[in-house]
C-alpha cells in the first residue's frame, strides 16, 4: 500500500521524501529528525509495511508518481519540495513531469535521470522473476552491502544489519513490482532541462551504483542546480551521513521558499 508518513507539520513549504529500493520511508528517519520544517515521507507502491502488488497497475514509475500525487492531494499539499534517493529520484522526476505545478524544488540523491541500459533492465526483470519464483527477497538481500560505501562497511558495519532488516521487511511482490517499474522507466533528463526552480543533486563520493558522473549530468541539465558531494558515503548517503544530507535539503527548501 502506498502511504504518507508525517514526520513534522508546521508552516512553510513541505519537504516530501521518497525512498530508495528495496527500502521504505524509515531510511529517512535520521534526516527527518534534523530538518527544521514540515517533513513528509512516502512508502512507494508495493513497499513498506503491508506492501505487495495487490491492486497495483502495470509496473511503472509513472504509476508510483501518480500514487504520490494522489496522497499529497488527499493531504491538502498543493506545492512541495520533493527529494528522492535513487528510485525515489526516478519518482520525483516523473512527478515533476506529470505535475509541474506541485513541485517547488527537487532534491536528487544518489540517482540518475537517464534510463537503464538494456542489460541493466534485463537484470532487473531477472531479479523480479527470481523474487516471485522463490517468494522471498533473497535475490536483493545482498544490497544491504552494495548500497553502502566502503567507509561505512569498514567503520559502521551495524548499518548493514539495519539495511538488511529493512530489506527483509519488504514483500516479494512489491519488490518485483518496483524492479519492473524501474526497468521500464524512460530517460527524464528533459524534465530537468525544463525545470526552472531550484534543484540540489547529492552524491556520496563512494557511490558505485549512481556515481559522480551521473550527478554531474543532472547538474549540467538543470538551469538552477547545485551539487553536494558527501565524503565517505556510498549510495545510501541519507543513511550514511544524515546530517550532511539534512543540511543540503534544508538549503534546497530555503532556496525554493525564496523563489516562491
Ligand atoms: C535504489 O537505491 O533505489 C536502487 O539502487 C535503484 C536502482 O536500482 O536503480
Amino acid at each position: 500500500m502506498t502511504s504518507l508518513h508525517t514526520y513534522r507539520t508546521g508552516d512553510g513549504l513541505p519537504l516530501v521524501l521518497l525512498h530508495a529500493f528495496p527500502l521504505d520511508h524509515r531510511m529517512w528517519d535520521e534526516v527527518a529528525a534534523s530538518l527544521p520544517g514540515p517533513v513528509l515521507a512516502v512508502d512507494l507502491p508495493g513497499m513498506g509495511p503491508g506492501g505487495g502488488s495487490a491492486g497495483l497497475p502495470e509496473p511503472s514509475i509513472d504509476a508510483s508518481a501518480a500514487a504520490v500525487a494522489e496522497l499529497l492531494a488527499a493531504a491538502g499539499v498543493g506545492r512541495a519540495v520533493l527529494a528522492g534517493l535513487s528510485m525515489g529520484g526516478y519518482v520525483a522526476l516523473a512527478l515533476a513531469e506529470a505535475h509541474p505545478e506541485l513541485v517547488a524544488g527537487i532534491g536528487l540523491l544518489d540517482t540518475k535521470s537517464v534510463a537503464d541500459t538494456a542489460e541493466a533492465a534485463a537484470n532487473r526483470r531477472r531479479i523480479a522473476d527470481d523474487v516471485e519464483r522463490t517468494g522471498t527477497v533473497d535475490a536483493v538481500r545482498p544490497m544491504s552491502r552494495t548500497l553502502l560505501g566502503e567507509t561505512s562497511l569498514a567503520v559502521r558495519p551495524e548499518l548493514v544489519d539495519r539495511v538488511a532488516a529493512w530489506i527483509d521487511a519488504q514483500s516479494p511482490e512489491g519488490v518485483a513490482w518496483s524492479q519492473r517499474a524501474m526497468a521500464a522507466r524512460p530517460d527524464r533528463t528533459h524534465v530537468l532541462q525544463a525545470f526552472a526552480d531550484p534543484v540540489t543533486v547529492v552524491v556520496g563520493d563512494e557511490d558505485g551504483l549512481t556515481p559522480l558522473d551521473q550527478a554531474e549530468h543532472m547538474v549540467a541539465a538543470a538551469p538552477d542546480a547545485r551539487l553536494v558531494v558527501v565524503p565517505h558515503a556510498g549510495h545510501l548517503s541519507a543513511v550514511e551521513d544524515p546530517a550532511a544530507v539534512a543540511d543540503a535539503l534544508a538549503e534546497l527548501v530555503a532556496r525554493a521558499e525564496r523563489v516562491g
